[in-house]
């Protein structure tokens, strides 16, 4: 069915304990908001909701870890990850919460249904608590010695050495990891929803049914679960920290967090609803409105099996009817992820570049991973907008704005007799339309780029600069057509570059909020004698420096935790340094703190030519970057201590050494045998720091 009366379109509830990267965006939220703009242009009646995950074991851990309280977790990161979204122009109708009352109650409420229609299966079951801590710990939180291979830190799901996939009981000697202490096997209650009984459904729901229409990769996974046999899964846990389990018997019980989050969906619903003067069961529960749940690959089995079947169970619900996910973004040659530090964080990337939003959606859509696991690479990036970008789309528009202003004051010109653009443009808006109503966002941007390629073939072939001295109405009627195709690229940039789209209807002078997507393919978007706007540049080019620089931030994050990550695993203790030469004369307090000690991270290394001991190095300080020659050459290869984090003397007056200014001076410790080491600080610190 392709006559939708509307759309309920969904984006994977981010958990909110800690920022989200650019591959969560390129995964799920991107090509949401994408879709969603395309719908809006064609007038289409949809609700793009989303919100913070609020609930689940991994916040509740963290926050014992952190000593803190789940509730500052998730306050700090809602509000970050919510404002990046805003900057990077995912446009959401909601971004709303799970710990909100109403998400509460309306999980309760689904919850409720099943245990009144005597749906869930109740099981007592015995596991592990930690006494100490006054927990019952998820298998992650148990570690012990593997029964297999011996290894001692094996994880109560899995042993990471011999890979060997465990249940916490087989653990030999097991101990909390929160607490340390041995845990102990307490009885406890849960309510399991029988997913198993749901098999027949499935089959003919998304087996037989979305053979077709689904992706590839995400009906081969949905299909490889059935197949393999589903079983009963427990919806409630022990803890705290979550949606009570709202029956008796349930005290120090909440909802499984997998049980509640696709629920939030209906709840923001819920919420734009009574913000917006809305009827929220339209988008819920009425057979001609389409729900579609945009997600990451780890995300499927949830969103088209569990969350499926219990909407399904309810018997008010529609169903998905397609979960367009994506596969996993790598960075630079190896998996993506905030925890090791191998990431480009969203709110980093709007530090850097603030003004480049459209760059980063443009590079993101054009190496998505539709239908397998894609790469993100600084060079590549730096490509696509300097050659695609700035040299296509930015050209394009530059060319013709300039020309049009030089020989027409700024003012359209007459269009010409016979012109098949119309026929053109008609056509590519229909590629696009067809690329994403398919969820082939990559296709339906480069055919977005085919227009801009279009004109500026235009150009070159007709040269109008040349012919206005002898024809000047010929240089009007190819600029006229230009003008038409830039007007034509406002309206069909928009779901992919909406900045871009902004800033072109403003160039323009016209309002693009009266044109829809069916506008796309007239010729007359712009009549003649209208007088344009203000042209500025659309895009900069990116220069080697900047993306220089990306790389190196990229390393240096990733090489202090992973010498961090080395020390803690090996406990390795601090060597004592023997004590070489005498101790110096005493100084005042005074005479210490004119010293400015500061952390740097040294981000360029190379030999100084002509001098064995000397490397010069480049050192991010935080309020600047300096140049500092040091005298370690004989120890360290310049590309081993990239990234490593120092101490810097930073005001020590600067000093020529072999014609290379030095602007301070890095601090080394000197072992018995007189080899040197860097005087590093124990975890990460802020680059600009004071040591005191
Ligand atoms: O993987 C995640 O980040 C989950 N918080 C996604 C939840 S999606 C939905 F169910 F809310
Ligand atoms: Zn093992």
């Amino acid at each position: 069915m392709t006559n939708w009366k509307r759309y309920t379109i969904t984006a994977a509830l981010p958990y909110a304990n800690g920022s989200k990267h650019i591959g969560h965006l390129a995964g799920a939220y991107l090509p949401a908001d994408t879709y969603v703009r395309y719908l809006r242009a064609q007038k289409r009646d949809v609700v793009f909701v989303c919100g913070s995950d609020e609930h689940g074991t991994a916040i509740t851990i963290q926050a014992l870890q952190e000593n803190t309280t789940p509730r500052a977790i998730i306050d700090k990161y809602h509000v970050l990850i919510k404002n990046s979204f805003e900057k990077l122009g995912i446009s959401f109708d909601i971004y709303h919460r799970t710990s909100e009352p109403l998400h509460h109650e309306t999980a309760q409420e689904f919850f409720l249904d099943f245990y009144n229609k005597g749906l869930f299966k109740e099981v007592t079951s015995e596991q592990y608590f930690d006494e100490e801590k006054k927990v019952f710990l998820a298998d992650r939180y148990i570690v012990g010695t593997c029964p297999n291979c011996a290894y001692e830190n094996a994880f109560g799901d899995q042993c990471e050495k011999c890979g060997r996939a465990l249940s916490p009981n087989e653990l030999i000697n097991p101990r909390s990891t929160l607490s340390g202490a041995a845990p102990v096997l307490r009885p406890t209650k849960h309510w399991y929803l029988p997913l198993n009984e749901y098999e027949p459904w499935l089959k003919e729901w998304l087996i037989e049914g979305h053979a077709k229409d689904w992706k590839q990769n995400v009906y081969g996974q949905s299909k490889s679960w059935i197949d393999a046999g589903l079983q009963p899964r427990a919806m409630t846990r022990d803890g705290e920290w979550g949606v009570k389990v709202p029956v008796k018997d349930a005290e120090g019980k909440v909802l499984y967090v997998w049980f509640d989050a696709p629920i939030g969906y209906i709840s923001a619903t819920k919420q734009w609803a009574l913000d917006n003067n809305k009827d929220w069961e339209l988008y819920w529960k009425d057979k001609d409105s389409r729900l579609v749940h945009f997600v990451g690959k780890d995300n499927i089995v949830f969103h088209c099996i569990i969350f499926p079947v219990m909407l399904h169970m309810h018997g008010d619900y529609i169903v998905p009817d397609n979960v367009p996910a994506n596969e996993f973004l790598n960075l630079e040659g190896d998996k993506m992820s905030t925890s090791r530090k191998w990431s480009v964080e969203m709110h980093e990337y709007l530090e850097t570049f603030p003004d480049k939003v459209d760059e980063l959606r443009y590079v993101l859509t054009s190496i998505a991973p539709e239908t397998k696991d894609s790469e993100f690479l600084w060079k590549d990036y730096q490509t696509r907008v300097n050659s695609e970008l700035v040299a296509i789309f930015g050209n394009l528009v530059n060319r013709v704005l300039v020309l049009t202003d030089k020989y027409f004051e700024g003012k359209v010109p007459q269009a010409g007799e016979c012109s098949d653009l119309k026929t053109y443009v008609t056509a590519q808006r229909d590629k696009i339309s067809d690329a994403l109503e398919h969820f082939k966002f990559r296709d339906g941007l480069a055919e977005m780029m085919n227009i801009a390629r279009h004109g500026n073939k235009l150009l070159t072939e007709k040269e109008p600069w040349k012919t206005f001295k002898t024809d000047p109405e010929a240089t009007g009627i190819v600029l006229y057509d230009c003008l038409q195709i830039i007007a034509n690229l406002a309206i069909v940039c928009e779901p992919f570059l909406p900045f871009t789209s902004q800033k072109l209807f403003a160039m323009l002078n016209i309002n693009g909020t009266k044109l829809s997507w069916q506008d796309a393919g007239r010729q007359d978007l712009l009549k003649p004698g209208h007088q344009l706007g203000k042209a500025s540049l659309l895009y900069q080019k990116i220069e080697d420096e900047t993306i220089e620089i990306e790389l190196q931030k990229l390393k240096s994050k990733a090489v202090v935790v992973s010498s961090i990550k080395q020390e803690t695993n090996s406990k390795k203790q601090i060597t004592k340094v023997e004590a070489t030469t005498e101790a110096k004369g005493e100084i005042q307090y005074d005479d210490f703190m004119k010293i400015d000690l500061r952390v740097g991270t040294i981000l360029t290394a190379e030999k100084v030519e002509k001098a064995d001991k000397l490397l010069k190095l480049t050192i991010d300080l935080g309020f600047e970057t300096r140049t500092v020659v040091s005298g370690i050459a004989e120890f360290f290869k310049p590309e081993d201590i990239i990234g490593t984090q120092v101490s810097v003397v930073a005001n020590l007056a600067p000093r020529k050494l072999r014609g290379i200014e030095s602007k301070g001076m890095i601090l080394m410790s000197e072992d018995s045998e007189g080899k040197l080491h860097f005087v590093s600080p124990k975890v990460v610190t802020d680059n600009g720091s004071t040591i005191k």
